[in-house]
Parts: C-alpha cells; structure tokens; sequence
C-alpha cells in the first residue's frame, strides 16, 4: 500500500498563490462567489460606511439633545426684578390717589396682584383708616409702616403665599379691623394676617414679621414705588424667598409690565388654635 499523496494540488500551503490575494496593504479585495475576481475595494466602501455611520450618530445626538430639551423643564424666570405698574381692578392704572380712596384698612375683600412672576400673588393693602387722622385705639389703621408709600406711608404689599406650607389667598387672608381680634406676645393687634392652612400668622404693620407659628418666617414684601402722577409701582421683593421658590425670580414666566389686582373673598376663622 502507497501513503504517497499528490500535494501539488490538494495541500493549500504548497498550492500556487492566486493572483486574486495580491493587493496592497490597507486594501481588502472581495472574491466575487461566482468566481470572478470583482475588484471591489471594500477599504473605500467601509469608510464611506463609517462615515454614513457618523451623520447619523450626529443625527441621532441632534434629535437626542432635543428630546432631552422637552423632557427635562428649563429653568424660566428673571435675571432681576422689573418695574411692573400695577392696573386697579377695573383696569386703569393704580394710582396713590385711588388706592387711597378706594382700597383701604377695613375693606373685607383681598386685593391681589401677581409679581414677580405669574404664580407669586400678593396682597395690596392700603393700612390707612380716615385720612388725616392719626391712628388710635378707637381708629386702628397704620401709618408710615415699614416699606409703606403714600402721604400716610400706609400702602404695602407682602406675599400671599404662606411661609409654612404654601397655602395662597384667600386660605392666607388679610383680617380686617374688628374681624376677630386677637392677643399675641405684644398685645392685642386688630388686624393682620392669617394663614387658615395650620394658624400661622403676620404682622402688617411690620413686614409681615410672623407672630404665631408654625411658619417661623416673615412674607415677603413687595417693594412698591410711586411716581410723580401717583401712579403706583412694584419693583422688588425684600425679605426671604417666596415659599415654594427657590428664589423669588425663578419658577415661572414674568407678569410682563403691568399686573392688575384681582378681588378674591377671604377665607375667615376666628377661632385660632392655641
Ligand atoms: S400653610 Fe399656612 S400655616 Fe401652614
């Protein structure tokens, strides 16, 4: 018996070298299955593929950015606190003269003005009782309250968001005179501000500084301006942020240039936990 084999034609390392694995380093070449050499430079196609491969990955991190742009809120609201005139309930501009007139310590309903921003109420009060007369025990209106304009210094305006929860007007109410007055650590106040939510409550008179807890933060204060035609102006918030905001600018769109007080009825309990 032969073990001789004929190498010449069936071992593939000593087969003569076909002529269709010549090409230059860098280049690969396609043997076509048909058995025709067809000279494909697959090197071009590939980098034309890596470059198809490209556009749409900046396509897709275009389209990324921009889901990513309505899926996550931006932050919205201003750099600095506009001048805002303030529009009286039935639109025309707020002067010192109407406020005077129109709106004052006793009256049983909230005047409210967004600023500002569109969810950051305020209350509008004038704490002003009979002009020209002084307040007294009998006649308990405030003049030339802190922050306060007017011939009086009695018109302010101060949050309307309470700094416990966050309860708005009209759960947070202004309480007129003679509502339910009330005793604190200083003495008897007639009126002022209380919050119906959980009790907390604040003095007009002085920037809204809290009086009962639980919130143990003053509202912020409107800072409000007039100018030379009485018109009446908000410009700015003092005191601490308004609750619920990280800081009083930002949370919500600007009222624009002006904002007009809305009427609302105060929710009124006179009976105060202890
Ligand atoms: S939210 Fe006003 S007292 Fe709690």
């Amino acid at each position: 018996m032969s073990w001789e084999i004929d190498c010449a034609s069936s071992c593939p390392f000593l087969a003569e070298r076909s002529p269709a694995f010549d090409f230059p380093v860098g280049q690969v070449r396609r043997v076509a299955s048909g058995g025709e050499d067809s000279d494909v430079d697959e090197t071009r196609r590939n980098i034309l593929k890596l470059a198809g491969v490209g556009a749409l990955v900046l396509a897709g991190g275009g389209l990324g950015a921009a889901a990513l742009q309505y899926s996550v809120p931006p932050t919205i609201g201003l750099t600095s606190y506009p001048k805002v005139a303030l529009v009286d309930v039935s639109g025309k501009p707020l002067t010192v003269d109407a406020a005077m007139a129109e709106y004052n310590v006793g009256t049983s309903d909230l005047f409210i003005f967004d600023y500002p921003l569109r969810n950051e109420p305020n209350f509008f009060l004038n704490l002003n009782t009979v002009d020209s007369q002084r307040p007294t025990s009998s006649n308990p209106g405030a003049w030339m309250v802190p922050g306060g304009i007017g011939p009086n210094g009695s018109i302010v305006g101060y949050s309307a968001i309470c700094q416990h929860l966050g309860c708005p007007a009209p759960a947070i109410a202004y309480y007129p005179p003679g509502t339910c007055p009330r005793t604190f650590a200083g003495g008897t106040l007639p009126f002022y501000i209380h919050c119906s939510c959980h009790g907390s409550t604040y003095d007009v008179t002085h920037s809204a500084a809290n009086l009962t807890g639980p919130a143990v933060l003053p509202l912020p204060q409107v800072t409000l301006e007039q100018d030379s035609s009485g018109n009446i102006y908000a410009t700015g918030l003092t005191g601490p942020p308004v609750n619920g905001h990280l800081n009083s600018l930002q949370g919500d769109y600007g009222v624009g240039s002006t904002s007009q007080l809305s009427r609302e009825t105060p929710v009124i309990l006179c009976s105060f936990p202890s």
